[in-house]
């Protein structure tokens, strides 16, 4: 099927390349011309395990390519709407700049029969505003959540735990509901759970999704909030109360908390929308959850300030991780990056070193000392954090060698994914988020 793309930042390049690479004739389309040049060449713009494979592939069969030019949208049979939702400058509202410029760009290419499918994360009503200009093409306006995790973003595109299509009511739905099928072939094949749904639940199922997520990782770091003033231990709390399956282990990870490109600012969209809505007490939670998430930063640089007796000026702390998490180089909202510059601001001298995100961190805080070589940034450290969950970090950094290397036996574990065992044993100070 021919399809086109509109964005192609971390969803919409990932998209692109996965439809091509399940068969469908694809094109890109983004304003970002650096962005297009690059992905014409068969470089991924953005570190995305997989996404280089799949773009060289897509480019070589002759069924993926990438344009600047909205005309080139036309003739597709779906057109994929993934531009960005950041939050607003000035409030905690989603920034719909993007997302209308798109959908005005592309009504002028679209056809009679055409489905424009929006992806991004949106407000609950964005899509029933939009259809009203799509409508009158003749074209049919639907909402396709996308739920890729980055990291794992290429897996998620193809083979999803679950698609989403909100469609509207009657003959015209159903018909949009089946071409969506088609695009997904492989999945529907397979049986993976296809929910066609209206536009506002199909909006709804994403901020849902991950005001949950965030819930979820905001309880285990306020159960690691109390852990610290009892004495117990957040790490074994979870792995107990994860056994039950109603409640289950994955993303009860406690430490500096969460950030990136969608969760930080979903749930403060989320806020906002229900504000307008005048349901705002409905999901006052989120910013509770909000606070908490926020309080873990300010932990961790407490933790390598008390270790170091106090004050970190003029200390070498070496921060591990920049990107907001492993297997990625997205550095938006990084809790790891955040640590860094408030040590930075106390007057540490701070190194910092990722195995992927250092490019994008130098660029907005060109203030902070970057390293490549993970052990070189060891080198004469007074404290060590881990911020992100690196395997490098994680399993590949033996303490006695971490030793040879820095000059104090501060570890401060911002992930609670080391060894605490081991870097002790080693004559380690080591500090946890919630754990004695
Ligand atoms: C998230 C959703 O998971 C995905 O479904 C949606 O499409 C986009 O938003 P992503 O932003 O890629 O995906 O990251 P995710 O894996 O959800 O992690 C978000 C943040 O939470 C990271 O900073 C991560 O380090 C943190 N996290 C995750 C924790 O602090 N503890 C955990 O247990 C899990």
């Amino acid at each position: 099927m021919r399809l086109s793309v509109i964005g192609c930042g971390y969803l919409g390049a990932v998209h692109a390349a996965a439809m091509a690479s399940i068969g469908h004739e694809v094109v890109g389309i983004d304003v970002d011309e650096r962005k297009i040049a690059s992905l014409s060449r068969g470089e991924a713009p953005f570190f995305e395990p997989g996404l280089q494979e799949i773009l060289s592939e897509g480019l070589a069969s002759g069924r993926l390519r990438f344009s600047t030019d909205m005309a080139d949208a036309a003739g597709a049979k779906v057109h994929f709407v993934g531009v960005g939702t950041p939050q607003q400058k000035d409030g905690y509202a989603a920034d719909l700049t993007y997302v209308n410029a798109a959908v005005d760009a592309l009504i002028p290419h679209l056809a009679e029969g055409d489905i424009v499918a929006g992806k991004s994360t949106v407000p609950v009503g964005t899509a029933a505003t939009l259809a009203e200009r799509v409508t009158p093409t003749g074209a049919t306006l639907v909402w396709n959540p996308e739920f890729l995790r980055e990291g794992w973003a290429v897996q998620d595109t193809i083979d999803p735990d679950r698609l989403v299509a909100g469609v509207p009511a009657g003959a015209e739905g159903e018909r949009a509901a089946d071409v969506l099928r088609e695009v997904y072939h492989p999945s529907v094949a397979k049986n993976t759970p296809f929910i066609v749904t209206d536009l506002a639940t199909a909006e709804l199922v994403k901020v849902a999704a991950n005001a949950f997520l965030a819930t979820k990782i905001s309880f285990i770091n306020a159960m690691a909030e109390i852990a610290e003033v009892t004495g117990a231990d957040v790490t074994t709390l979870a792995d107990a109360i994860g056994h039950d399956a109603r409640i289950g282990r994955r993303f009860l990870g406690a430490g500096i908390g969460f950030g990136g490109g969608c969760l930080p600012k979903d749930i403060r969209a989320f806020s906002a929308r229900a504000e307008e809505l005048g349901r705002g007490e409905s999901v006052a939670f989120l910013r509770e959850i909000d606070a908490i998430n926020m309080r873990r930063r300010d932990r961790a640089v407490d933790l390598v300030v008390s270790a170091l007796g106090g004050s970190v000026y003029k200390k070498n702390v070496t921060v591990l991780g920049a990107a907001f998490k492993p297997h990625s180089d997205d550095i938006r909202d990084s809790p790891a990056l955040d640590v860094a510059v408030r040590l930075h601001g106390l007057g540490a001298w701070v190194t910092v070193t990722d195995p992927e995100a250092i490019e994008n961190a130098r660029r907005i805080h060109p203030q902070l000392n970057y390293v490549e070589d993970r052990d070189e940034a060891l080198r004469a450290a007074d404290a060590v954090i881990v911020v992100t969950e690196w395997d490098e970090y994680r399993r590949q950094l033996d303490p006695e060698h971490a030793s040879s290397l820095a000059t104090g036996r501060v570890i401060v574990d911002g992930r609670n994914c080391l060894d605490a065992a081991a870097w002790r044993a080693a004559g380690w100070d080591y500090y946890g988020m919630g754990r004695p």
